[in-house]
């Protein structure tokens, strides 16, 4: 079996307040191969970012604590790592693309001058070299006039060509793995569409690992091989997309399924929700966590939290799947 290009294992965040600490992901193991991109869905507030920052390291050192086994890329644990060799790993083995490029950007730089920063730092070379490299990582991701994308400054651009031009960034020294946290939101369709194809080269041309952060459950089918589900900081179904999308067997799965609007000639769109809300970290339910919300919970659900199946292709954590 070959080498993952990132493999999580055993991945927990806790949150510390006084003298107690909340859970907000909670033991969490995934893979993700070289060439295949895996979506990571769920409810607003159910851990996805903070799980993409955990494993990026990104995440404060005061206030939060972060466990694992092991975060590996292609077989080396960057888990212990911090400070400057933490950051030689970013943006070289691993680099992720923020829901808000407005945010990610520096705005008193020009792009081809952040680009170059990320490659010489990681890649180095001479000027020239440099220079050619920020221009190919600019028409990689489709644009045509690169050298003028180059001279820009953030704000010079719209949201579409800020989120390219921050994945020209990311891609730059042709990372293993791209997290990606909900890239197209806020994104008109046309852009949106342009966004996803450049994912999608980046992974077949390259080889790139892709974890996609999404609430968007079209995105992921047009765009993923794998899923998985996530409540309350926990893996609840993780499989093949074709096998999610054809049949969910976690309750709460096939209530983030039944939420996609059905578009029908004859009668307008309707509109889902699953009832009830996502507890905040901290506030969880004793047992399943979706209990409370569960069409199909029994007194046994709210006895001990179910363990995801993983000898299983289609592994759920659910003591009455579907
Ligand atoms: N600094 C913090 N202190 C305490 N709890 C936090 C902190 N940051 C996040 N949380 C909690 O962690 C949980 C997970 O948050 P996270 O941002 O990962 O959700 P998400 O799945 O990415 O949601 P969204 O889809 O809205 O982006 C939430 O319950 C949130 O309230
Ligand atoms: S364990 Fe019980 S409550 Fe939880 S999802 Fe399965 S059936 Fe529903
Ligand atoms: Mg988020």
């Amino acid at each position: 079996m070959s080498t993952p290009a990132l493999a999580v294992h055993d991945l927990s965040v806790r949150f510390k307040t006084g003298a107690d600490s909340r859970h907000a992901v909670d033991g969490i193991s995934f893979s993700i191969d070289a060439g295949e991109a895996t979506a990571l869905v769920g409810e607003s507030g159910c851990g996805k970012t903070i799980t993409a920052l955990a494993i990026l390291g990104l995440l404060p050192d005061s206030g939060v604590h972060v466990e694992s086994s092991a975060i590996e890329i292609n077989g080396r644990d960057i888990s212990g790592l911090t400070g400057s060799r933490r950051r030689e790993v970013l943006g070289r083995d691993i680099a992720m693309i923020f829901q808000n490029p407005g945010t990610a950007l520096d705005p008193v730089f020009t792009l081809g001058r952040q680009i170059s920063a990320v490659y010489a730092r990681h890649c180095g070379g001479g000027k020239e070299h440099i220079r050619q490299k920020v221009i190919e990582s600019l028409e990689a991701v489709g644009f045509s006039q690169p050298q003028d994308i180059a001279a820009a400054y953030p704000h010079q651009l719209s949201g579409g060509m800020r989120q390219l031009a921050m994945i020209a960034m990311a891609t730059v020294c042709k990372p293993a793995v791209i997290i990606a946290d909900e890239p197209t939101t806020s994104l008109d369709n046309s852009t949106r569409a342009v966004i996803l194809q450049q994912l999608e080269r980046l992974r077949t041309l390259h080889q790139t690992a892709i974890l996609l952060v999404s609430h968007d459950l079209a995105t992921v089918r047009q765009s993923c091989q794998k899923v998985m589900v996530m409540y309350c900081g926990r893996l609840l179904e993780k499989t093949d997309c074709e096998s999610l999308f054809s049949h969910a067997r976690h309750p709460y799965s096939a209530g983030l399924l039944s939420c996609i609007p059905q578009i029908s000639d004859t009668r307008p769109a309707m509109i889902n929700s699953i009832p009830g809300q996502v507890p905040a970290a901290g506030e969880f339910p004793p047992g399943c966590h979706f209990a409370p919300r569960c069409p199909r919970v029994e007194s046994m659900c709210n006895q001990s939290v179910p363990a995801l199946d993983t000898d299983k292709q289609q592994a759920v954590a659910c003591f009455r799947p579907l």
